[in-house]
């Protein structure tokens, strides 16, 4: 039977995209629910055309410990993948998938990680920190934002006239190149134990 994943996403969704459209056709990896925080994401649009379940959640529930969780069971989801999703995730729910949360994060951890820290604000601290270089982190959720045991990263070079947009293009193709094949990597890997 396939590993179903349940992608966690709250913006446009072009990672989610590229998840989507690499496991299409696998039998041994499903997209089997999206899961949402707001009603405007672009991801939801996504969810519809690829007629992939999606789930809106809502803050308070969310955060009453594991009240999402028998969701995900009736799904049958076995890997959480955090794709763009900024809420903190409650504790119970890291402990039902004990090193089954994997996130992406656009920069090279530990730098510039924590709360506040998604999207262009990372990319404005790069750019005022003067880095030479930015990329990505592809990690295991802990309890604490952007700071479980890391999967994987990959670099690329930050320019003088870089802007928070054109670094946030940068960092997106290393996103879309490695984070579908480090997924299927990662939870392959662990399956066969
Ligand atoms: C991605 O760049 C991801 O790394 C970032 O949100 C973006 C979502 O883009 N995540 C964070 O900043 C988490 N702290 P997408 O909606 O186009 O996939």
């Amino acid at each position: 039977m396939a590993i179903k994943i349940a992608i966690f996403a709250s913006g446009a969704g072009s990672n989610t995209q590229r998840i989507i459209d690499y496991f299409k056709g696998n039998s041994n990896v499903q997209v089997r629910l999206i899961v949402c925080n707001n009603a405007e994401a672009g991801v939801l649009r996504i969810a519809l055309n690829e007629r992939i379940t999606s789930l809106l959640i809502e803050r308070s529930r969310f955060f009453k410990e594991a009240s999402y969780l028998p969701i995900l069971t009736e799904y049958g989801i076995d890997w959480i993948i955090l794709a763009g999703f900024l809420w903190k995730i409650p504790e119970k729910m890291i402990e039902a998938y004990p090193h089954r949360i994997i996130n992406i994060h656009p920069a090279l951890l530990p730098k510039y990680g924590g709360k506040g820290m998604y999207g262009h604000h990372v990319h404005q601290a790069v750019l005022d920190a003067g880095d030479h270089e930015s990329g990505i982190t592809i990690h295991f959720v802990d309890e604490q934002y952007d700071h479980g045991l890391t999967i994987f990263q990959a670099k690329c070079p930050v320019a003088n006239d870089d802007t928070p947009d054109s670094l946030a293009q940068k960092v997106h193709i290393l996103e879309h190149k490695y984070f579908p094949q480090i997924i299927e990597q990662v939870i392959l890997k662990k399956n066969k134990r």
